[in-house]
C-alpha cells in the first residue's frame, strides 16, 4: 500500500510550494513622535523559516503587531497570499496568520485542551444558534474539533496533559501550548515572538525540532528570537532590525559575517558571549584581586 505522505502530513492551512505567503511592503509604525518600525519590507515564502532579530527595542514585536492586525501600520501594506490583510486580529487569524506572544497569553484557569479549543473558534463553522440549540450538527462539529485539538496536543507533546489546568504547566510547556493553540486556527503562516524565552537548553532544542516539524507540515514560519544559535540553526533567511529599520537580510552565514550586525549588537551580548552578570562577576573579582594585591603593600607601608 502506498501512502502519499506529502498530502497526509500537510496541515489544512498548508501553502503550495513556490507561493509568497507573506509580503510586507514599506511597513512603518509611529507612536506619536517615535518611529518604532520604519519602511520595512519582508517576505516569507512557502516552506520557509524566516528569522527576525535585533537588539531590544528594535521594533520586532511592533512589526509583528502590524502583521497581525493588532496595529494598523501608519504606512505600508501587508499581504497574505496576495490579499491585503484586514485590520482586525481575529480576521487576520481567520485569513490564516497565527501567532504566539512574547508574554505568554493563555487562559490560565482553563484546561490545556480547552485552550486549544478556543484557538479553533475561527475554524468552526457552527454558529451561535447551533451552539445554543446543541443539535446534531453541533455535536458532530464539537467532536471533530476535540479530535483535531487532541491531534495538535500530541504533535507538541502535551496530549497526556490535556485535562491539566494551563496554569499548572511548567513554563516550557506553556510555550508549547501557546503554539498548539496558534496551530488550532489552521494557519498557513505562524509568527512566533521569542518562543524560547526562559527555556533551558533542552527545551530550546525541542522547540527547534517542533518548528522544523511545523515547517514540514507546509506552514511557513516567521520567528523573533534573541537566542542567536537557535536562529542561525533554524532559519533559511534572517532579517536584522535595528532602530526600526531593516539593516541586513540574508542566510545565516551572510548575517553572521556582516560587520554592521556585529556593531548593532555591541553592548548587547550574543548568547555565547559573556552575559552582563558574568561581566559584573569578573569585574568584581578583578576589583577584589586589585584590592588584596595592594592591601599588603599598604600594610608594609605602615
Ligand atoms: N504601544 C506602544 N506605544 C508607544 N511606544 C511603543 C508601543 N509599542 C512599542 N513601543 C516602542 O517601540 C519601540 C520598539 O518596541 P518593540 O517593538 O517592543 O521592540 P522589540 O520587540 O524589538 O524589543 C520601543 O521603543 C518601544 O518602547
Ligand atoms: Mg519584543
Amino acid at each position: 500500500m502506498t501512502t502519499d505522505t506529502t498530502t497526509k502530513d500537510a496541515a489544512p492551512g498548508a501553502t503550495a510550494p513556490g507561493e509568497t505567503v507573506l509580503d510586507a511592503r514599506g511597513v512603518t509604525m509611529r507612536f506619536g513622535g517615535l518611529t518604532a518600525v520604519n519602511n520595512v519590507d519582508l517576505t516569507v515564502n512557502s516552506g520557509e523559516i524566516v528569522g527576525l532579530i535585533g537588539p531590544n527595542g528594535a521594533g520586532k514585536t511592533t512589526f509583528f503587531n502590524c502583521l497581525t492586525g493588532l496595529y494598523i501600520p501608519t504606512e505600508g501594506e501587508v499581504r497574505y497570499k496576495g490579499q491585503v490583510l484586514p485590520p482586525k486580529s481575529f480576521k487576520v487569524t481567520a485569513a490564516g496568520v497565527a501567532r504566539t506572544f512574547q508574554n505568554i497569553r493563555l487562559f490560565a484557569n482553563m484546561t490545556v485542551l480547552e485552550n486549544v479549543l478556543v484557538g479553533r473558534h475561527t475554524r468552526t463553522k457552527e454558529g451561535l444558534w447551533s451552539a445554543l440549540l446543541r443539535g446534531p450538527g453541533f455535536h458532530r462539529a464539537e467532536r471533530a474539533s476535540r479530535e483535531r485539538a487532541m491531534e495538535l496536543l500530541a504533535f507538541v507533546g502535551l496530549d497526556a496533559k490535556a485535562e491539566h489546568l494551563a496554569r499548572n504547566l511548567p513554563y516550557g510547556e506553556q510555550r508549547k501550548l501557546e503554539i498548539a493553540r496558534a496551530l488550532a486556527s489552521e494557519p498557513g503562516l505562524l509568527l512566533l515572538d521569542e518562543p524560547t524565552a526562559g527555556m533551558n537548553p533542552q527545551e530550546t532544542r525541542a522547540t527547534e525540532e517542533l518548528v522544523f516539524a511545523i515547517r514540514d507540515k507546509g506552514i511557513a514560519v516567521l520567528v523573533i528570537e534573541h537566542d542567536m544559535r537557535f536562529i542561525f540553526n533554524l532559519c533559511d533567511r534572517v532579517a536584522v532590525l535595528v532602530q526600526g529599520e531593516k539593516l541586513v537580510e540574508g542566510d545565516s552565514a551572510t548575517v553572521q559575517g556582516d560587520e554592521r550586525v556585529v556593531a548593532a549588537y555591541l553592548g548587547e551580548p550574543f548568547e555565547d558571549a559573556p552575559g552582563s552578570e558574568e561581566i559584573a562577576e569578573v569585574e568584581a573579582a578583578e576589583a577584589q584581586a586589585a584590592a588584596t594585591d595592594s592591601a599588603p603593600g599598604k600594610e608594609n607601608d605602615r
